[in-house]
């Protein structure tokens, strides 16, 4: 039996946006699924127990398994449908179970492949920004097909769960509906997306928070503009007013999770807090480290 780990993600900027070609600054945060594979009369997967349905990840390591049959028990600390990427993370940890039971080399960009196949399954249309952020880790600034490493010290982030859930394929389809209807007004929020991903980048290496987070304000504006908030999830961010520096939604929105960079000092009576910027899957498993600009 082998076991792999990959870490749930926070896109801190740029979610939709990056869909549509713009940059987005995400982060690898401290919440992991695990994925223990073996040898197996036929594909199974279970979670929390129980058989679970999940032909798309054994589409997608169809090319690793090659006719031999393999069973999955996934554990979980990353709540589903809730904007922190548990479905890349999945597809990540069974594809790196799945190489390391098969002896076959851990080629990130292989691992990348396998697991954007499975995450095309689950949304139609992915950027690749959650298996990125969860492969590699740290902070990441990425974009289709192009990553560049940030190098930041890890952060502290308040995550609050709205407890609504929803599926990021609706979402992006609504984000492509605004697109249609305001083409001109779209396109001039995804080059502002864009640079305040970049900024945001350079803040964050040089520890500038409150900068980080006036931009965190600013998209939280832009995602209400192209309809992907609640009023649950504007209520929630109106009550972490005075103990937070700056607030939004993560992920595809429509409910999910909000991240929020909590004032100096204050800890938050509601969310919990992570490490966001900790190792990726790639380097939890094979210890290598990943530097410089990468083309995936
Ligand atoms: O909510 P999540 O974790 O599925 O976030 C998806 C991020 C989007 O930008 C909305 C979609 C994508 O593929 O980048």
């Amino acid at each position: 039996m082998i076991s792999a780990s990959a870490p749930a993600k926070v896109i801190v900027l740029g979610e939709h946006f990056v869909v549509h070609g713009a940059r987005a600054l995400a982060a690898s945060i401290d919440r992991y699924i695990t994925v223990t594979a073996s040898l197996s009369a036929r594909d199974e997967l279970f979670a929390y127990g129980r058989l679970v349905r999940a032909e798309h990840i054994f589409n997608s390591i169809d090319r690793m398994v090659r006719g031999r049959h393999v069973k999955l028990v996934v554990r979980s600390q990353i709540p589903n449908g809730a904007g922190l990427g548990s479905s890349a993370a999945l597809s990540l940890a069974s594809a790196i179970a799945v190489s390391k039971l098969f002896n076959i080399a851990p080629d990130p960009s292989l691992l990348f492949e396998v697991s954007m196949e499975a995450e095309k399954h689950v949304h139609g249309n992915p950027s690749g920004v959650d298996v990125a952020a969860s492969l590699y880790g740290g902070f990441v600034l990425f974009k289709r097909g192009e990553l560049v490493r940030v190098n930041a010290p890890p952060i502290r982030l308040l995550v609050v769960d709205s407890k609504q859930r929803r599926k990021t394929g609706n979402l992006v389809n609504r984000v492509k509906k605004f697109m249609d209807q305001e083409p001109e007004l779209f396109n001039s929020l995804v080059v502002s997306a864009d640079l305040m991903a970049k900024e945001g980048a350079a803040a964050i290496s040089e520890g500038n928070l409150e900068q980080l987070a006036s931009f965190m304000n600013v998209s939280q504006s832009f995602l209400e503009l192209i309809g992907v908030s609640t009023p649950k999830i504007e209520a929630i961010i109106r009550g972490l007013k005075g103990k937070v520096l700056g607030a939004k939604i993560t992920g595809a929105g429509g409910g999910g999770c909000i991240i929020a960079i909590p004032m100096p000092g204050i800890v938050p009576k509601t969310g919990y807090t992570v490490n966001a910027g900790v190792a990726g899957a790639y380097q939890l498993n094979y210890g290598n480290p990943i530097s410089g600009h990468l083309n995936l």
